[in-house]
Formats: C-alpha cells, sequence, structure tokens
C-alpha cells in the first residue's frame, strides 16, 4: 500500500518508519525543513532506541522517503495518516487542533483521488466528524474517508510497542476505511495483534480513557504510598500483593515523584475540558490530575526533610531529569518542579542526566550539569533518584558515599533498598517505604 504520514514528531516518524518496516511504501511529510533535511541525513529529531536503524534502512530499500511537499507527497497515497502535535492549548487546557485542521485542508485542496485520512494523533471526541466537514468543504474528490486510529506507544518503548501491540484500534463509519485500514495491519494479525473495530467517536474516546485510567493507577499507587508511610508498610510489596491480581495486573504500580511526559497531563486535562462542554462531571479523573500536582509539588519538601529541614545553603545532586529513562523528553518532566523549588529555598543544584541535557538547559536556568553520576554528587549534602535510568540502578555506592558531603540518597524511584544503601554509611530515603521508621519522609 501507498502511505502519507503528516507530521515527523514521535508518533509520526515511529509509524512511518514502522509501516514501511511492514513493506508499505510510505512517504513522511513535514513543514519543518530543516527537520526533513536532517532525517533525511540520518539524524533524527528524537532520541528513541532503534529509531536510527530502522528509518536509515527503510529509505535505502525505498520504501521511505520524506519530503516538505504535501502535495507530491500525498500523490500516491491510499491512506493519510494525520500525526501532528496537539499540544494543550495555553489557557484552557483544550487540545488545541489548529495543526490538525490546517493539515487536513491543504491535503483536501492537494488531494486528486478519494483517500482515507486517518487520524493517529490523540484528538477529542468529535474532530473525526469536523474532519470530515472540512473535506467537503474544501472540495476533496468525492468518496474520501475519515478514520481514527489511535496510537498507544509508549516513548523508549516505540518500537517494540508499534511492532507487538497489546491491540489496534480502529474507527470507521464506513466499509472502504475499515478495509483500507484492516489491509494497511494486516502484517501485525499474522502476530496475533488483536484489533478492535468500532466506531469514530468510540475510538477517539478509547485512548483519552486508555491514559486517564493509567493515570489514575500512578495517582492510586502514589497515594497509597503516602500511606504506607504514615502506617508503616512498604508500598513495593503493596503494589506487588494486589497487582499480582489479574483483574488489577502487576503494571504501573510504581510509586514515584508523578507522571509526566507528553501525554498523561496532556490527555487528562483536554478529557476533562470535553467532559465539562458536555455537562458532564469527571470526579476521579479530575481528582487523578490534582493529586498528580500536588505530588510533584511536595517532592522537594522531601529532599529537604532528608537533610534536615532546610534547603538553605543546601547542595543537592539530581540524577534523571527527562520524565522517564529512555528517551530526551522533558515534557511535564516531575524534575522541573522539584529543582524550581529545590532553588526556591536557597540550595544549590547539580544534575546529570544520560541524554536529556540539551533538552533540560533551557528549562533550568540556574542549575550546574554535571559531566556524569559521581560528580553530580560531589560534595552534595543529598543525591536524588529523580528518573530510574538503567545506569543509576547500579551505582557504586561506595564511590558516591565518599563523594557526597552529607550522607541522604532520596531514592524517589524506589531503586534501591535500605540495606545495600546503609551498607555505605548511606540513609536510604524511599518512596512509600513506611517500614523504615525515621527515614521515611
Ligand atoms: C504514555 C502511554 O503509556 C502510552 O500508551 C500513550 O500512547 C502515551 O502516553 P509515555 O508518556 O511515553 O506513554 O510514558 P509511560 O511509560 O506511560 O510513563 C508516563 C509517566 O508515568 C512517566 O512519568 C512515568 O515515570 C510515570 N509512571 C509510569 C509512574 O510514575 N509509575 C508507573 O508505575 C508507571
Amino acid at each position: 500500500m501507498h502511505l502519507a504520514m503528516i507530521g515527523t514528531g514521535y508518533v509520526g516518524l515511529v509509524s512511518g518508519a514502522c509501516f514501511a518496516d511492514f513493506g508499505h511504501h510510505v512517504t513522511c511529510i513535514d513543514k519543518d525543513t530543516a527537520k526533513i533535511d536532517k532525517i533525511k541525513a540520518g539524524v533524527m529529531p528524537i532520541w528513541e532506541p532503534g529509531l536510527e536503524g530502522l528509518v536509515k534502512s527503510n529509505i535505502q530499500h525505498g520504501r521511505l522517503s520524506f519530503t516538505t511537499d504535501l502535495k507530491a507527497g500525498i500523490e500516491r497515497a491510499d491512506a493519510v495518516f494525520i500525526a501532528v502535535g496537539t499540544p494543550a492549548r495555553r489557557g484552557d487546557g483544550h487540545a488545541d487542533l489548529t495543526y490538525v485542521y490546517e493539515a487536513v485542508r491543504e491535503l483536501a485542496k492537494a488531494a486528486t483521488k478519494p483517500i482515507v485520512v486517518v487520524t493517529k494523533s490523540t484528538v477529542p471526541v468529535g474532530t473525526g466528524d469536523r474532519i470530515a466537514e472540512i473535506l467537503k468543504e474544501e472540495g476533496a474528490p468525492e468518496g474520501c474517508s475519515v478514520a481514527s486510529n489511535p496510537e498507544f506507544l509508549r516513548e523508549g518503548a516505540a518500537i517494540r510497542d508499534f511492532k507487538i501491540p497489546d491491540r489496534i484500534v480502529v474507527g470507521a463509519e464506513d466499509d472502504h476505511a475499515r478495509e483500507v485500514l484492516k489491509e494497511i495491519y494486516r502484517p501485525l494479525f499474522l502476530n496475533q495483534a488483536p484489533i478492535v473495530l468500532t466506531g469514530r467517536r468510540t475510538a477517539e474516546l478509547t485512548k483519552y480513557a486508555a491514559n486517564a485510567f493509567l493515570a489514575m493507577k500512578i495517582s492510586f499507587i502514589n497515594e497509597v504510598a503516602d500511606l504506607c508511610e504514615a502506617v508503616g508498610a512498604d508500598v513495593q510489596e503493596v503494589a506487588r500483593g494486589i497487582g499480582l491480581d489479574n483483574r488489577i495486573g502487576a503494571k504501573f504500580l510504581h510509586a514515584g515523584p508523578g507522571y509526566g511526559g507528553s501525554c498523561f497531563p496532556k490527555d487528562t486535562l483536554a478529557l476533562l475540558r470535553t467532559a465539562e462542554e458536555a455537562g458532564v462531571e469527571q470526579r476521579i479523573i479530575s481528582t487523578v490530575v490534582s493529586v498528580n500536582d500536588d505530588r510533584k509539588a511536595a517532592m522537594a519538601d522531601r529532599v529537604a526533610k532528608a537533610v534536615g529541614g532546610s534547603l538553605k545553603g543546601k547542595r543537592i545532586g539530581v540524577l534523571g531529569l527527562t520524565f522517564k529513562p529512555n528517551t530526551d523528553d522533558m515534557r511535564d518532566a516531575p524534575s522541573i518542579p522539584l529543582i524550581q523549588r529545590l532553588l526556591e529555598g536557597g540550595a544549590e543544584v547539580a544534575a546529570f542526566d544520560p541524554v536529556g541535557r540539551e533538552q533540560a538547559e533551557p528549562l533550568l536556568p540556574g542549575i550546574t550539569f554535571a559531566e556524569d553520576e559521581y560528580e553530580t554528587a560531589a560534595g552534595a549534602d543529598a543525591v536524588v533518584i529523580v528518573t530510574e535510568w538503567d545506569e543509576f540502578r547500579a551505582l557504586d555506592l561506595e564511590v558516591i558515599a565518599q563523594k557526597m558531603k552529607g550522607k541522604a540518597l532520596v531514592d524517589l524511584r524506589n531503586v534501591y533498598d535500605r540495606a545495600e544503601v546503609e551498607r555505605f554509611g548511606l540513609v536510604h530515603f524511599g518512596v512509600g517505604r513506611g517500614q523504615y521508621g525515621a527515614n521515611s519522609v
């Protein structure tokens, strides 16, 4: 099949490269000339394991190409995927659909034959209906259809998630769109990937409901972690104990500094706005959002307690800045409010992240960037693990302890256990590890 992908951001680039790898002919389109030139030269705009190799090999095999010319890019396409950004709109938290509608207008004018327009970007319920109207208004050829095919890939594991998905969700209102999408995903059905074929609005809502549910699991376990600290229980064990029940499931029950990233914060807010407009209260989701906001804000207090109450004049080493490991994405990262508050409290902050420095620097003025884990610890009153990069899982704690001035290891991701840290004379401050007694903060 011939496919076009509008938008070479996270979702667009990964999906385009993976579709090409299945054997489809894919043209990726983006307005940003510099970005397209770089990708053509093999330089990826994002850091994602395995992506560079996949893009290069599919370009070489002639199945994947890149252009800034939308008209030429969609010329042969049977289906055109829209994977442009839908950021939260400033002020009201609504998903900003400007880029989506701009792409559709351009597409409608450029199309010379009926195409299936598929939204891959996360878009609020009803966006597909509006796209269908725009196609008509702008005089797109008769017989175009609009489908919704939300993406569930996780940053850092995006290629695997695309190729071995838990499910594929397709929402369409006509047989032609359904058949084209089934054909596009046929290579995955050979791996038994389940498909949920449904209506367009249902597919659109499914994506938001999935993200809100996952966010809810995290906020839930984070509140349970606070309770564990107060009553002398261990959240790690509680999570294991409940997660082994299949109805609950073991994943997404890691207590920590609150969720960040490009999806959960933005999508939960957008869902609340949709609900407001529909006049339906979403009490659970709005609580999930406020639990998470409060949690991020409270992390600096934990560090303050670990260094004796006041941050003034203290030196804090921060390990990990990105919102999670294996990405350079800093969007809504818990490290940002944490570090801002540490600075406001009068602390000096040195930080290290294996790949996120470039993205982090403009967001975190007033801190120094260390070259590695051990330099981060030099002279520090406390070292704080904010993102659980693999390289922080087996730190040489002897060296860390030697380099530090104080003794506090604030482990916001529960990477370590108390005993292994104490061997080196450090004090471990985990999250929800209430059995520690005095060390729990
Ligand atoms: C998420 C969804 O997983 C994906 O399906 C959707 O398409 C996009 O949003 P992503 O934002 O890449 O993907 O990251 P994810 O791995 O889901 O983590 C999100 C945030 O939750 C991170 O800040 C992470 O640290 C946090 N998290 C996750 C926890 O605090 N505890 C957990 O148990 C799991």
